[in-house]
């Protein structure tokens, strides 16, 4: 590894790991610092396939767009924890599938804010904005100026909580938190979460849990019917809370459990 001193964009602490920069350490990205390496690595060690999972679960986020949009006719979407910018990204999915299609972006790390410019490039029929907000305050979010010219409450949404809830302490109560966002959303929307668990492989994921932790980050592995909570009352579509590898998958898949991550949709009644 080079020993030139790293430089962060303004507003990002190189000194603590980041769940953003991580995952992009995981997916191949160059948007991450020694820091984020150090942890990255510490929790292949626990778990080894654990880029294989970031790289299933961003499989999933693809097949929702599309599904959402050709099968269940969504053309709006609010994404909260996006992520750094990782192509194809959510909105390029869905506007693929209907140009028009609307999406905002919602995260709270600067990192993701300096990549903001990259996600708001939309077909001219649609349209892609980014909103910096913390999801612990989905009020704010659903106050956002952006997010009230962008997404229309008269029609359904597609709501994506993906890969962020496990960032959230049970003493923040995230299903308060999940509570609140769906309550706001129109009849018909949707909600997509993939959260990952110790169920199917606790030594492994404990062991990464306990890397993450130790270096000062808050991550939590929930159990299937934790995750079923974030759902409430909504109707799980076909094929219900699966590993993410299951969820209507374009290939067979030989071992579903080699991901460790619980996947749903469900539908607001
Ligand atoms: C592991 S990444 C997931 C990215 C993307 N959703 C995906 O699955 O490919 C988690 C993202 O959630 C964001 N995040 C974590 N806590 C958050 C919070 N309280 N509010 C908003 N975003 C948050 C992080 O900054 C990070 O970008």
């Amino acid at each position: 590894m080079s020993d030139t001193p790293e430089v962060a964009p303004p507003g990002v602490n190189i000194n603590v790991p980041h769940s953003a920069r991580i995952y992009d350490y995981w997916l191949g990205g160059k948007d991450n610092f020694a820091v984020d390496r150090a942890v990255g690595e510490a929790m292949i060690k626990a778990i080894p396939g654990m880029r294989y999972m970031a790289g299933e679960n961003r499989k999933f986020v693809h097949r929702v767009a599309r599904d959402l949009v050709k099968k269940e006719g969504v053309r709006q979407f609010l994404d909260v924890g996006t992520g750094i910018p990782t192509r194809p990204n959510l909105h390029e999915i869905a506007q693929r599938h209907a140009r028009e299609a609307r999406v905002v972006y919602v995260d709270n790390d600067p990192i993701v804010l300096v990549h903001a410019r990259a996600l708001m490039i939309s077909t001219d029929e649609g349209r892609s904005e980014y909103i910096s907000a913390d999801l612990r305050d989905p009020e704010s979010i659903l106050a956002d100026k952006v997010l009230n010219e962008t997404l229309d409450f008269s029609e359904p949404i597609g709501l994506t909580l993906i890969a962020i809830l496990m960032l959230i302490a049970d003493e923040d109560d995230p299903w308060s938190t999940v509570d609140v966002l769906r309550d706001k959303m129109p009849s018909g929307s949707l909600l997509a979460i993939t959260h990952p668990t110790a169920d199917f492989a606790p030594d492994e994921v404990n062991e990464a849990v306990a890397a993450a932790t130790g270096a000062g980050m808050t991550l939590v592995a929930r159990t299937e019917s934790q995750v079923r909570r974030f759902f409430g009352d909504w109707e799980l579509l076909e094929p219900g809370l699966v590993p993410v590898s299951s969820w209507r998958p374009d290939e067979p898949v030989d071992n579903p459990k080699a991901a460790y991550y619980w996947s749903g949709v469900a539908r607001k009644p």
